[in-house]
């Protein structure tokens, strides 16, 4: 009993003593500022310059020595990429890397809908937790400029206030799981051909009014732990050791606290890196873990060149030491959080959230004599057409590209819904065929021809096609080559009417499309790139199980010349070959429509219903305000037919008379609210007068004209059902 007694004893002594032991940085009761202190004092300086560049493909050096971890990455930003070998691109077929893939970005921004967003970043940032990242490598903002921009997909539309809303509640979703969002791609990335070369030169409006916004928020709001530098150059210096973007906007500015990776290979130089705000660089070059050449991980710009002019004097420690605490900050925000959750991966809460975001996304976009929906029992036969109907659509695209536990394709999705008995399938047109000689033609005219048959004898058509994330289409490393779609597919769709006018088509695509045919055609969806879920999601949208409230978060233009910065030619869009000017200036998107009245095929903000809402009585609670205050605005919507659904309610403001040039109209609050049939609600919008200012070139800064202005209320960009005009005094 004695013996028990001491050794008990002895035990709490050691245990005690072990905790009194701790040193600073693991002990999480104390603030994170001293524990990064202590940490970076108890360390070497190669150990700190190990810790800015990558040792993989996608993960960088922890300090062994002191039990601090590797940084893991992962794309981002629709899904988890699967395990890829230590120095390559290439899969490393892990059996236990599959994951649940989410609608791409665009179609988030389309729901319109910021909680639907927060369910998008708390799922994703489950599934990285559970496969033990650190960092997801997303969500991406780059503005929509053109329709060519092979990543368009991966970005939330055209609109700073839009993307702005939007990606707040990602990053805080992603974070709640102690996993970190890297925000990509900072900035004017806005296409890829010639990414890694191109120079932008934009005005400091067009940059702080159209591009910055959404950056700014996910730093501000969002408290993003992480933001990627882009590849292109903006004013002459590459983004990922760009001084303007990264020492003077984020970190001053912004005073952002967290870590600026590079994107893969976007880093040129030590002495830029070093200096101009970078604190992590991946993907420069590798060769292999056996290499000591000059293309190895210590050869990074931020390795050993930077350690040796650390040695030599040339470089400032100081600098060494803030790059070294943001990462330390990162981890302890991360890893090194005893408090973050496990994950979840492939749950069936996962699946549900990506089913949800994907329907709340899909856009209607015409629906004559009420083609849609179709009820199940309504026809006999339905003829489904169209190779993205049964094509992956989550493998593709570069980095995006996922490795998927399952995805219903709209064919499954259409046959479990109308059953096996109703649904007859042809495939219309083939991606592979894409040689123009007379073999192809041939093969691409008996497509058509089968496909003309079976539709012949259908009740109904439903056309699945669009793009695909081939190379040239929606897919990282070069930009479309027309706003046509690809394979055919207008050829094929005219041909098809020839047969069968019944026919709702749906196109899958993170862009807009020409669509020479569409007065001929009944219905349309934009149905996006939806994930796991594609196949569901339309069914339950076909069928009218749900109602469609997504909405354009881009404008369509009739033809590509419409479009704001393709209308001022090559220095414009893709640029010269060295520099590209933005001629555009803050006229992106239905800003330039607007303002320069021409008519779009389809407006930003708008999407059909199966039922019809109206507006009434839109009122401020008064008329007079000041810079300061935020003006609430209340309007009567109600939900005018027979059916449950969803309207977005957009204001959007004009200044009447203003000292610059002013877009004539621009998106400043909206709300997404589900009414029921015959159902009135008095939505409430709170507009910040703040936020209507335009950025001042002469001051070098925001400033609100007083005056007078309109907010515009309606269901689109161009559908303004009420308007309020109010006076902004000095
Ligand atoms: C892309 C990034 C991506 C990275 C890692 C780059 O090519 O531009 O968005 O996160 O690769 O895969």
């Amino acid at each position: 009993m004695r013996i028990l007694s001491i050794s008990i004893f002895c035990l709490l002594l050691s245990l005690n003593s072990t905790k009194a032991q701790k040193p600073i940085y693991l002990d999480v009761n104390q603030p994170i500022e001293k524990r990064i202190e202590n940490a970076l004092s108890l360390m070497t300086l190669e150990e700190k310059v190990a810790m800015c560049h990558a040792q993989s493909k996608f993960c960088s050096k922890g300090v062994p020595r002191l039990g601090i971890p590797e940084v893991w990455m992962t794309d981002g930003p629709h899904g988890i990429r699967e395990e890829v070998f230590w120095d390559e691109w290439s899969g490393a077929k892990w059996t236990n890397d599959s994951c649940t893939a989410f609608p791409a970005l665009t179609c988030l921004a389309a729901s319109f809908n910021p909680e639907v967003s927060h369910l998008y970043g708390k799922s994703i940032g489950e599934e990285a937790r559970y496969r033990n990242k650190s960092v997801l490598l997303g969500p991406g903002v780059n503005i929509y400029r053109t329709p060519l921009n092979g990543r368009n997909f991966e970005y939330m539309g055209e609109d700073p206030y839009l993307s702005s809303r939007m990606v707040v509640p990602y990053v805080q979703g992603v974070q709640e799981n102690g996993v970190a969002a890297c925000v990509k791609h900072f900035a004017l990335n806005n296409q890829e051909k010639e990414r890694f070369t191109v120079n932008v030169e934009a005005s400091d409006r067009a940059l702080y009014e159209i591009y910055l916004p959404a950056f700014k928020a996910a730093v501000l709001e969002g408290k993003a732990w992480s933001i990627m530098g882009s590849y292109n150059q903006f004013r002459g210096q590459h983004c990922c050791h760009n001084d303007l973007l990264l020492n003077r906007i984020l970190k001053s500015d912004w005073k952002f606290d967290g870590v600026v990776i590079s994107d893969w290979g976007g880093t040129h130089d030590s002495d830029q890196s070093v200096n101009n705000g970078l604190d992590l660089e991946m993907g420069t070059w590798t060769d292999g873990l056996t290499t000591k050449g000059t293309s190895s991980y210590s050869s990074y710009y931020l390795a050993n060149p930077f350690l040796q002019g650390l040695k030599s004097g040339k470089y400032n420690e100081k600098l060494l030491n803030d790059k070294v605490s943001r990462l330390l900050r990162m981890i302890f925000r991360t890893t090194m959080n005893t408090d973050r959750p496990y994950g979840k991966f492939i749950s069936p809460e996962h699946s549900e959230a990506a089913r949800k975001i994907a329907e709340q996304g899909i856009v209607l976009l015409r629906n004559e004599h009420q083609t849609l929906p179709i009820p199940v029992g309504k026809y006999k036969r339905i003829a489904v057409i169209g190779e993205n109907a049964t094509r992956s659509l989550v493998i593709g695209g570069g980095s995006s590209s996922l490795k998927v536990a399952y995805e219903v394709s709209p064919l499954e999705g259409l046959t479990k819904k109308y059953g096996i008995e109703t649904i007859v399938y042809s495939k219309g047109y083939s991606s592979e065929i894409t040689e123009n000689n007379a073999k192809s033609k041939l093969a691409a005219d008996s497509l058509i021809q089968a496909a003309v048959e079976v539709v012949r004898n259908a009740d109904a058509v439903i056309f699945i096609g669009g793009l695909n994330k081939n190379y040239f289409q929606d897919s990282e490393g070069d930009d479309r080559k027309s706003l046509a779609l690809p394979y055919e597919q207008d050829r094929l769709i005219n041909a098809l009417l020839t047969a069968n006018k019944n026919l709702a088509v749906l196109i899958c695509s993170g862009n807009a499309v020409e669509m020479p045919w569409l007065s001929k055609i009944p219905a349309l969806a934009q149905v996006w790139y939806l994930g796991s879920e594609a196949g569901n999601a339309i069914a339950n949208i076909l069928s009218g199980e749900v109602n469609p409230s997504g909405k354009l978060p881009f404008s369509f233009p009739k033809k590509l010349e419409d479009n704001a910065a393709i209308s001022f030619g090559k220095i414009s869009y893709p640029g010269d070959g060295k520099k590209e000017e933005y001629k555009e200036d803050i006229l992106v998107g239905y800003r330039w429509f607007d303002t320069k009245k021409i008519t779009p095929l389809f407006p930003f903000g708008f999407g059909m219903s199966y039922t019809t809402f109206e507006m009434t009585k839109a009122i401020t609670d008064k008329t007079i305000f000041t810079s300061d205050d935020v003006i609430k605005l209340v309007v009567n919507v109600k939900n005018t037919g027979k059916m449950k659904g969803s309207e977005v309610v957009q204001a959007y403001i004009s200044e009447i008379k203003p000292t610059v040039l002013r877009p004539l109209k621009e998106l400043k609050a909206f709300s997404k609210i589900m009414l029921d049939a015959g159902e009135v609600k008095q939505v409430e919008l709170n507009l910040p007068v703040k936020d209507w200012a335009f950025y001042d070139e002469k001051a070098t800064g925001w400033k609100i004209n007083p005056g007078r202005y309109t907010i515009n209320i309606g269901t689109s960009s161009s559908d303004i059902r009420q308007r309020v005009n109010v006076q902004i005094k000095k």
